[in-house]
């Protein structure tokens, strides 16, 4: 069976985004291979948090993920913090992994730019991180949206490198980028991103929003004067508002262009709102109970923990004899 890794930070909010782009893969993937996921909590402080929200969002995202459909029985689900490899793993890829490299993340310069007052070494290491994440575990695939291809394609480029030098030690990995939803952008300006960290809320929509606040937030999408639903080149609002309503409804473009022939906007807005209020309702239900069960949650993360612990380590050992360190006794 493949091996299927990814992880999410648990920076505050999960948004619409993460959800489509990745989270809706994570669980219909759980099926047929091994998967093994985790929140990305030390990716999380290369921004400051404040410790008790940090601690308050960790559990939240964890609480969440359970909720989306994420099964600790099938799957391992942990958190980064909790098991040393990745720490570990990441220094030694930091030896394997060039500053040019680094400097060229597009991510990196981003945030470097938004972040200017903290522009941090964990900030720009932060890549070689997210390869030790995905290479500890030997993953064939790892599901994520559009904004992390850089990223990955960096991980291939330093498992290549690393089995080159010595000999073959990492899969490298592929990823699994869907067709539909990998780019969810912002409701207020569909040429950027959908993101939580948008200053204008009304950018983005949370899993966790309440319909009412998801229903207005459809509503005042920015769409364009043609006034008529089709999926075409320049009209990136509707193109988005149509990708959403596509992925939670199943229904494609052409049938959703006929629903909605000679229909104005806010039908077609409403419609796209009470769509998504529909498909996260039971999520939203679902995170009522795991986040009351502190007891479960703990439960969950620490088994998810030692399984990840037990198949990590496996190749941080064998990535560090290969390199010459002397074998712990
Ligand atoms: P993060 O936490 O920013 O996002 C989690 C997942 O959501 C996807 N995503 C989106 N997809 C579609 N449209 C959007 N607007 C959108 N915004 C976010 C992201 O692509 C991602 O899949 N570095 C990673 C976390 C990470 C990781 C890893 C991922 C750490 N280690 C190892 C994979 C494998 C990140 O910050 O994702």
């Amino acid at each position: 069976k493949k091996v299927i890794f990814s992880a999410i930070q648990p920076s505050g909010t999960i948004t619409l985004g993460n959800y489509l782009g990745a989270l809706k893969n994570w669980i219909s993937l759980q099926d047929e291979y091994n998967c093994i996921y985790a929140l990305a909590d030390l990716h999380t402080i290369t921004v400051r948090q404040e410790p008790a929200k940090f601690r308050h969002n960790t559990l939240e995202a964890y609480a969440l993920l359970l909720a989306c459909g994420v099964d600790p029985e099938k799957s391992p689900f942990f958190i980064q913090s909790q098991v040393c490899t990745h720490a570990q793993l990441a220094w030694v890829l930091n030896c394997y992994t060039q500053f040019g490299e680094l400097q060229r993340m597009t991510q990196f310069k981003d945030k470097a730019a938004k972040h200017a007052d903290n522009v941090n070494a964990g900030l720009f290491t932060y890549p070689s991180l997210m390869a030790a994440d995905i290479l500890l575990y030997q993953a064939d695939l790892v599901p994520v949206g559009a904004d992390q291809k850089q990223h990955l394609e960096l991980a291939r480029n330093i498992a290549e490198r690393f089995n080159g030098i010595y000999s073959p030690t990492f899969t490298v990995p592929d990823g699994y980028i869907p067709k539909q939803g990998a780019r969810i952008m912002s409701l207020q300006d569909p040429s950027r991103k959908m993101s939580k960290s948008d200053e204008n809320a009304n950018g983005y929509v949370a899993v966790l929003d309440k319909p009412e606040d998801i229903l207005r937030k459809f509503k005042r999408a920015v769409t364009d004067s043609e006034a008529c639903v089709r999926y075409a080149e320049g009209k990136d609002g509707v193109n988005n508002l149509m990708g959403i309503y596509a992925t939670v409804t199943g229904l494609t473009y052409e049938q959703i262009e006929k629903d909605f022939e000679g229909k104005g906007y806010g039908d077609f807005k409403a419609a796209v709102g009470e769509a998504v209020v529909e498909h996260l309702r039971p999520i939203q239900e679902r995170y009522a109970d795991y986040i009351k069960n502190k007891d479960y949650l703990e439960k969950c993360y620490t088994e998810g923990a030692q399984k990840a612990l037990a198949i990590s380590s496996r190749t941080l050992n064998k990535a560090m004899k290969k390199v010459g360190f002397i074998p712990k006794a």
